[in-house]
């Protein structure tokens, strides 16, 4: 739709002309919440001349995806004499909300001839304004009457991390009195910023709203944000990516179809639309509306979406530490933020004052213990890896020639009964059996003592717990469901990373 923008015709007050340096006025201009002075109640709130000057908009604005507004500018010097008509452009400024200025602040882009500004957009309150009265400033434009004829300027409008903030035209600006929303007064500096021409050209008319509002493409993504430390390396293949996309597809369809929302496409799943830690699934409204009468519904879906992304359960061993985001882009017609992460109320289970942060010992535990089943008992194996010097997290903890000193389980010690004892399967070595230990009593501490792995024992091998039947080590583990958690200890023990592990869902040790 073409939104028109408008020039204004500020009641000129040109008495003094100062000219201190740029960027110290931008600063000088800018006040406190509840600072300002009122003593230049009308936008572009300064002293300039705002009746002569060789630059203005067009009428027509574009309205982009992605929160995209773009104007042109024209230049016009033909039969002006007057300095402002060879000024350059320096800045623009936007009378806008002040409901736009949120905190966090919204990363607000800007771009000319489609590079961005050498200055992000930002917000202001005009100093000599009243209180309340706001402005979008681009500055640093570094354009002339030649460089500015026909630029494109878009502004790339965003919501801030929390969702807040104007996202659209009719929410950024305010109308001069009279103009419809939406339309747009804007103020071309140049450097001394003794010039600030709005257009001289009469407002067009409004042109009646009979065009249709544009179509409104919709992406939900779906984001895995791995921990920075991240030694499961869990990632989306393409088939759980094809299936969290039909998922998502079909619940929100369902939603589409019941709550009658015309819909240009459906929302469908798309391979190319697959990538190792985001995945969209996108669909096109008709237009705006749709999508607006849709998002209390979708908002109450997306906690179903996020446990389904997460394989049922966001506090799966493989994830953990990871948070699930679902989200849309910044701009959307459905605007969207939901991100969970796994919150277990777990204090460390050694009762000893060593570290327990992953990474800080080369050696970890897979996120999956997997059975192995003899005539009166199971073994419940952990499968230890080891991790290139490189990536081993700076710590107090390392040593060189590190071994594997034992491993320690949160257990329940009224289980002690169940269990028969150890077995240590080095990698390229014989098995060997250990006996069990328990912690102090009430701190519920499973140790296997005396492993003394090299890193080339542990890499690869496996350490088993040995539980009587009918028993299994969901009786023993006090973990989340039936997951344990895991602790790996050094020479001095000192150092005793815990790791999250849950029973693999079949017999072999098949992950993903
Ligand atoms: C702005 O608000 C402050 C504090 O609320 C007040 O002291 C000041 O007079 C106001 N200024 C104007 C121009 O209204
Ligand atoms: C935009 O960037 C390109 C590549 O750096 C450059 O060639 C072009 O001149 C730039 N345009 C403007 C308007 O600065
Ligand atoms: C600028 O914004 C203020 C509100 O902050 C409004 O009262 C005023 O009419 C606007 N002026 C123009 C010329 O758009
Ligand atoms: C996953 O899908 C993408 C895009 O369709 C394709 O390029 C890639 O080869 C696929 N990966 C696998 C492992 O099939
Ligand atoms: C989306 O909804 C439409 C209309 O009900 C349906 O035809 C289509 O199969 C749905 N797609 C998916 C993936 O559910
Ligand atoms: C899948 O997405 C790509 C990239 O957005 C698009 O070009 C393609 O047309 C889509 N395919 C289908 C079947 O919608
Ligand atoms: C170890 O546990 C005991 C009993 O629960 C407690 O009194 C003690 O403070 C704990 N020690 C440490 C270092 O956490
Ligand atoms: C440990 O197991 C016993 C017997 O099954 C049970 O009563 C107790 O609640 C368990 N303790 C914890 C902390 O779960
Ligand atoms: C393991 O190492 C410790 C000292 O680091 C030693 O006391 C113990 O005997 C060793 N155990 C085995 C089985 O080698």
């Amino acid at each position: 739709m073409a939104r028109t923008l408008i020039a204004l015709a500020v009641a000129a007050v040109i008495a003094i002309a100062w000219a201190p340096t740029a960027d110290a006025q931008d600063e000088d201009f800018d006040a406190p919440f509840g600072e300002q002075t009122g003593l230049i109640p009308n936008f572009p709130y300064r002293i300039c001349n705002t009746q002569v000057g060789a630059y203005r908009f067009a009428p027509e604005v574009k309205h982009l995806s992605g929160g995209r507004f773009c104007f042109t500018i024209k230049v016009q010097t033909q039969g002006c004499t007057h300095p402002c008509c060879f000024a350059d452009l320096y800045k623009i400024e936007f009378n806008v909300s002040d409901s736009c200025i949120v905190q966090p602040s919204a990363d607000i882009k800007a771009t000319i001839n489609g590079n961005y500004t050498r200055i992000g957009a930002a917000f202001g309150r005009p100093v000599y304004g009243r209180n309340g009265s706001a402005i979008l400033r681009l500055t640093q434009l570094g354009l002339n009457t030649v460089t500015a004829a026909n630029a494109e300027v878009c502004l790339i409008l965003k919501a801030n991390r929390l969702g807040k903030g104007c996202t659209t035209l009719e929410q950024l600006c305010v109308p001069p009195p009279g103009a419809a929303r939406g339309m747009c007064a804007a103020a071309m500096y140049d450097t001394p910023c003794d010039c600030c021409p709005p257009p001289s050209l009469p407002p067009p008319p409004s042109p009646p709203d009979i065009t249709p509002n544009p179509v409104c493409r919709v992406c939900i993504i779906i984001s895995l944000l791995p921990p920075s430390f991240d030694i499961n390396r869990y990632r989306f293949d393409n088939r759980t990516c094809s299936s969290i996309q039909d998922y998502i597809a079909a619940s929100i369809n369902a939603s589409i179809v019941s709550n009658n929302i015309p819909m240009q496409s459906y929302f469908a799943p798309n391979a190319s639309l697959c990538s190792p830690l985001e995945i969209r699934v996108c669909g096109t409204f008709v237009d705006a509306n749709g999508a607006n009468q849709l998002k209390a519904a979708v908002e109450l879906q997306t906690q179903f979406w996020i446990k389904f992304v997460a394989g049922g359960e966001v506090c799966r061993a493989e994830l953990d530490r990871y948070a699930i985001q679902i989200s849309t882009e910044a701009g959307s017609c459905l605007p969207l933020i939901d991100v969970e992460s796994c919150n277990l109320d777990f204090k460390p289970f050694p009762n000893c004052s060593c570290k327990t942060r992953q990474g800080i010992l080369p050696f970890t535990i897979s996120p999956r213990y997997f059975p192995l089943k003899n005539k009166f008992t199971t073994e419940y194996c952990f499968v230890i890896s080891t991790l290139p010097p490189d990536q081993i997290l700076p710590s107090t903890c390392r040593m060189p020639e590190e071994i594997l000193t034992k491993i320690e389980w949160y257990a329940n010690q009224t289980s002690a009964g169940m269990i028969a004892g150890f077995t240590l399967y080095p990698a390229g070595g014989s098995k060997s059996r250990r006996s069990t230990s328990w912690g102090a009593y009430g701190t519920n501490t499973l140790k296997a003592t005396n492993i003394n792995w090299t890193l080339q024992e542990a890499h690869g091998g496996m350490v088993c717990i040995e539980v009587k039947k009918p028993g299994t080590l969901k009786d023993v583990c006090l973990g989340f469901s039936s997951q344990c958690y895991v602790s790996t200890f050094n020479r001095n023990k000192d150092c005793c990373p815990i790791y999250r592990a849950d029973l693999a869902p079949t017999a072999s040790s098949g992950l993903r």
